[in-house]
């Protein structure tokens, strides 16, 4: 049998962070689908469209991972793509609630799917995507957070946030 996790998260964008947790799993599970999904609590500065896109490039040599973006439950995308848990990363103690919270809400709206936990590497405890986009709107150094290509569609976006003011 083909074990198939569903990965998911708002990726605004991807981290080295991310791409941590998605190599790892790709080495547990068979596919690993990469859910780039809408997060109600956060303001995103990338359409869905784009966070996938960067995902894909920076994820191009994993062979057994898949990006999709959807906008709807997560427990439905999972059952649609017959998945047989969530995957989600694990940074530090202030992440847990919120985990928690989401991974029982999930298996009360579907208990089929189960949400299994990964711990993040030690050199990727602190990074969020959030602070990466601050430490660039203030002039920072993000090049040890993200890939290249991902720090330039950052890049970007600052200028156009500055013009657009
Ligand atoms: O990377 P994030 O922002 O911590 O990921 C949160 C995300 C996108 C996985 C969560 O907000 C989500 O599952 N959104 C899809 C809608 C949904 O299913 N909401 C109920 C989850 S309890």
């Amino acid at each position: 049998m083909v074990s198939i996790a569903v990965c998911p998260g708002s990726f605004d964008p991807v981290t080295y962070g991310h791409i941590d947790i998605i190599k790892r799993a790709a080495k547990v599970f068979d596919k690993v689908i990469v859910a780039v999904l809408v997060n109600m609590e956060k303001k995103p500065w990338f359409t869905i469209e784009e966070r996938t896109d960067l995902l894909k490039k920076v994820t191009a040599d994993i062979p057994n991972v898949e990006i999709v973006g959807f906008q709807g439950l997560l427990v439905d995308f999972a059952a649609a793509v017959n998945a047989d848990v969530i995957v989600k990363g694990l940074r530090a103690v202030s992440d847990f609630e919120y985990e928690f919270q989401m991974a029982l809400t999930n298996s009360k709206l579907n208990n089929s799917i189960e949400t299994v936990f990964l711990t993040t590497s030690a050199e990727n405890m602190y990074l969020s995507s959030s602070i990466v986009k601050q430490v660039g709107l203030l002039g920072g150094d993000i090049s040890p957070f993200v890939p290249e290509c991902v720090r330039d569609e950052i890049l970007l976006k600052i200028k156009q946030r500055s013009r657009s003011k």
